[in-house]
């Protein structure tokens, strides 16, 4: 499993996402199932799917993170990048996501590795400005 996991982060940090094809590949090298792979995948916040967007955004809505205002970021983030939670376009995707290990720094977000901690409001908007989503 652990070497699995690290020849997913080397293309995730190559690619930024891990496409179909990667897990075909992933497959055949690693010798299970697609099926095992994706589900692999699927377990770990930190992989992302055959995205196309420049910037993954997940924004953490697990309870912690919920309780101290994830919930109205979200709302905001979506306002702001006038799109909704799931949808993507070649610049961004917004997600929601489970908790991220970082409760006590909450609301959390991170855009592509980035971690960013202790959100609200202004300084969701500056960090979309910084990143030149908005
Ligand atoms: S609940 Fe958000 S980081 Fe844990």
């Amino acid at each position: 499993m652990k070497f699995l996991l690290e020849y997913l982060q080397k293309i995730q940090n190559k690619n930024g996402f891990i496409s179909e094809s990667d897990i075909l590949e992933a497959s055949k090298q690693f010798q299970l199932s697609p099926a095992e792979i994706f589900e692999t995948i699927s377990s770990y916040e930190k992989f992302n799917l055959w995205t196309t967007s420049e910037k993954v955004i997940k924004i953490c809505d697990s309870p912690i993170c919920h309780s101290k205002g994830g919930e109205n970021l979200i709302k905001l983030a979506e306002k702001l990048l006038n799109t909704k939670i799931g949808t993507y376009n070649k610049k961004f995707i917004i997600e929601s996501c489970q908790c991220l290990g970082e409760c006590d720094k909450g609301p959390v977000m991170t855009i592509n590795d980035e971690l960013f901690t202790n959100l609200n409001e202004e300084k969701l908007k500056q960090i979309f400005k910084d990143q030149k989503l908005i």
